[in-house]
């Protein structure tokens, strides 16, 4: 199901060239499933037409209070009645300015001020537009009003100058207002994730790895992101985006992984360990290419010595003051037996097994919960909605303090 199903968004936009960007979120919204209802100030217009947001939307597009489409003249009442959430994007230092103080001059403002739901803002606007006093006494007062302020980002501008005031791209505003509806299960808690594979080199252009997507350690990162916690996420080589809003270390070998996480985890309040780590590192790493014989017929291997890497999981888990940590475990048998026996061993209170050929770089998966009261089954899913749902596992279990 996408994850804006049955939603009915507001996107409200005032004048600013970030407009542009909106066309782009409001076919975002309708993709995951939203009903997307446009409303547009009158200098909004001049920067993108509403016909573009029409065809964009598939709904009639709003731009004057006095719209005779309206039959009761009462479209600020109806739509904000109908809404799930109002997301005002591009929001101008004018129209925020007009927020803070109540004005209801134009249908958007209108609408804002008789909203009986969450409003959003996405502000974009040039730096020192951005930084003047006003403009951030304005940004303080609405966040004090229970208004969700979005951003701004930091870059280039359209204007040439380089600097805060760039409203979040589509995709960030989109991962915003998904990760708004979901339920903040894990409000103000520290997590820490470590995802994908490690690669251990073998030479300066071979390695030795495990097979590993990522994707259901990144799924867990954005959940858990999703869910109000602040995320930090050690990360392996993958392909994968970093989802907003969490901070990513990258990282290529166990050992770089393991330093990264000690490094990291004084103050989690959760671990997660799903990164598949190389059990073994090479010890006599050659410092040029290993180079095949060709003067014999005879194949010619090389002669590679082995090291055990740290186990990250069991050291996290020995530490004193240690968060609460989760284990993972790909196993090609026995699932049950060996995840449970690895819960033990690894001293840990849950442990997410499953079966490592029927998930191995798919979308969805199929996995089990392990604790102390034995096995859980989930139903197979999309890897993001199986993260969603451990999410919600690994808050009803953990203890209020540490
Ligand atoms: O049996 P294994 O040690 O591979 O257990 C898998 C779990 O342990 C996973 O949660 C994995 O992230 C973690 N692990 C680790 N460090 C290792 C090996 C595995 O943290 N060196």
């Amino acid at each position: 199901m996408p994850d804006l199903h049955n939603k009915r968004i507001v996107l409200g936009l005032s004048g600013g060239i970030a407009c542009y960007k909106s066309a782009e979120l409001v076919r975002r919204l309708v993709e995951q499933g939203a009903t997307v209802d446009v409303i547009m100030t009158d200098a909004a217009t001049h920067f993108i037409t509403a016909v573009t947001m029409q065809a964009l939307s598939g709904r009639p597009v709003f731009t004057d209070a006095w719209d005779p489409r309206i039959p009761n003249n009462m479209a600020h009442i109806d739509l904000s009645r109908g809404a799930d959430a109002i997301i005002v994007a591009p929001a101008s230092a004018d129209f925020m300015a007009k927020l803070v103080q109540g004005r209801a001059d134009d249908l958007l403002s209108t609408l804002c001020l008789a909203r009986a739901c969450p409003l959003l803002v996405a502000p974009a606007m040039n730096r020192e537009m951005w930084s003047a006093a006003p403009t951030q006494r304005n940004v303080a007062q609405l966040k004090q009003d229970g208004v969700s302020v979005l951003g701004p980002a930091a870059g280039d501008q359209a204007c040439g100058e380089t600097g805060d005031g760039r409203m979040l791209e589509p995709s960030q505003l989109l991962a915003e207002l998904i990760a708004f509806f979901q339920p903040k299960l894990l409000q103000s808690k520290r997590v820490l994730i470590t995802a994908g594979p490690t690669i251990e080199p073998i030479d300066p252009v071979r390695v030795l790895t495990n097979r590993s997507s990522g994707k259901t350690g990144y799924a867990l990162a954005k959940a858990a992101r999703e869910a109000g916690a602040e995320v930090t996420l050690v990360s392996g080589p993958t392909a994968l985006p970093t989802p907003h809003g969490v901070l990513c270390i990258q990282v290529q070998t166990a050992q770089q992984m393991h330093d990264a996480v000690l490094a990291h985890v004084k103050q989690q309040d959760v671990f997660i360990s799903v990164a598949a780590v190389a059990d073994w590192r090479i010890e006599n790493i050659a410092t040029d290419k290993i180079k095949k014989d060709h003067t014999t017929n005879k194949s010619h291997t090389p002669d590679l010595k082995f090291a055990l890497n740290p186990d990250i999981l069991a050291t996290v888990a020995a530490l004193p003051n240690a968060p609460w940590c989760v284990g993972f475990a790909a196993e090609t048998e026995r699932l049950s037996e060996f995840a449970q026996a690895k819960r033990v061993r690894k001293g840990i209170p849950m442990l997410i097994g499953n079966l490592a050929q029927h998930v191995m770089d798919a979308d969805h998966t199929t996995v089990s919960i392990f604790d102390e009261h034995g096995e859980h089954p989930l139903p197979t899913s999309a890897k993001q909605d199986i993260a969603r749902q451990l999410i919600a596992a690994i808050a009803a279990r953990l203890p209020n303090k540490k």
